[in-house]
């Protein structure tokens, strides 16, 4: 039995910002951005359109990519830092209605960044629990709204998009999710968090906040070149496979930066790892789907290709995933 991907959908806002844009709103340069994290535009989601609008596109074009009815979807799981509502309802069962996959078994799985590694970890473990054929992985944020834009250090990194992944349990061995590991370090909480102002407490009708980012950016920048080191080395090890038998690396798209400095720890070809930074910035849990949709279209996943999925965010949290494409 496996867990098979069997296609890739993606959402790309298309209003898109370039840094020479950005730069005339901001205290901030082109040069600083491209020289700091390797980002070059990064897409807004329009107005009124929320995560869950962007999450049903992506999974509605995985769908069709896969030949597979909304209705045969037995599970959805969402990864998103950017849900709908506010703790409920979830944002996988708002999408479940848009898209029309009425019945099935919808959640959120919380793992900033490394969203869409811990879901499709979720979703493969569900599956094979024999919960069902068919699922939606989906990977979803807007980032951009809860971004403090008077914050150089952070505004200048993110960008909205959703990536979705239909996978499916066969019959068939060897093939697709081969295995994971994934991590947390809660001690790291701090480094990169949603401030939320304070709450009037109260009788009466609670004040409505938007929480924004708040980051420690050297911090997540030395715990994220450390944790692709140590996913990398850990899942070697749970896998058997050596690092040469990998085709691909495919990090979460946070900074250029950061896998340039992880590529020369583990003494591995920066051309290994697939980056497109560059267009999009960080989209937070679509990034990794998004990276995979794009190296699809340009031909770049071969059946039988062994592919390593890397992720690290807020929590703090990490996770790969090893497949056999
Ligand atoms: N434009 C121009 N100057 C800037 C900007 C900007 N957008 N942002 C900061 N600066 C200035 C600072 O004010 C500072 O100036 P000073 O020396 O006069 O005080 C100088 O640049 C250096 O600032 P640092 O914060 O030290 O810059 P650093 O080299 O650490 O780069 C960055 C900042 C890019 C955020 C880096 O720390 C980093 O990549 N961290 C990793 C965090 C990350 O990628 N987070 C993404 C989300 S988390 C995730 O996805 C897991």
């Amino acid at each position: 039995m496996s867990i098979l991907i069997r296609s890739v959908g993606v959402s790309i806002p298309e209003q898109r910002i370039s840094n020479e844009e950005l730069a005339a709103r901001v205290d901030t340069t082109d040069e600083w951005i491209r020289s700091h994290t390797g980002i070059g535009a990064r897409h807004v989601a329009a107005e009124g359109d929320q995560t869950s609008d962007l999450a049903a596109r992506s999974a509605l074009d995985a769908l069709a990519r896969a030949k597979i009815a909304p209705r045969e979807i037995d599970l959805i799981v969402v990864a998103t830092a950017t849900p709908d509502y506010f703790g409920f309802p979830s944002t996988a069962c708002v999408i479940q209605e848009k898209i029309g996959a009425l019945g099935c078994a919808a959640l959120d799985v919380t793992a900033g960044c490394t969203g869409f590694i811990y879901a499709l970890d979720v979703a493969s473990s569900m599956l094979e629990a024999r919960k069902g054929r068919h699922a939606l992985v989906i990977g979803a944020d807007t980032l951009t709204r809860i971004t403090d834009w008077s914050d150089r250090s952070t505004c200048v990194l993110f960008g909205d998009a959703a990536g979705a992944a239909v996978i499916s349990r066969i019959e068939e061995g060897g093939r697709g999710v081969l295995g994971s590991v994934l991590g947390a370090e809660g001690g790291g909480a701090r480094a990169l968090y949603l401030e939320q102002p304070a709450r009037d407490s109260t009788f009466g009708r609670p004040e409505q906040v938007v929480p924004v980012i708040r980051m420690d950016g050297k911090e997540v920048y030395n715990f994220a070149v450390k944790s692709i080191a140590v996913l990398v080395e850990r899942l070697l090890h749970a896998s058997m496979y050596r690092l040469e038998d990998f085709s691909w690396i495919v990090p979460h798209q946070a900074n250029a930066r950061i896998v340039q400095a992880a590529a020369k720890r583990l003494g591995v070809p920066e051309s290994r790892f697939y980056m497109n930074i560059e267009e999009y910035a960080n989209t937070s849990s679509a990034s990794i789907p998004l990276a995979l949709r794009e190296m699809v279209d340009k031909g770049l996943l071969v059946q039988g290709q062994l592919v390593m999925l890397v992720g690290f965010g807020s929590g703090l949290t990490y996770g790969a995933i090893a497949i056999r494409w």
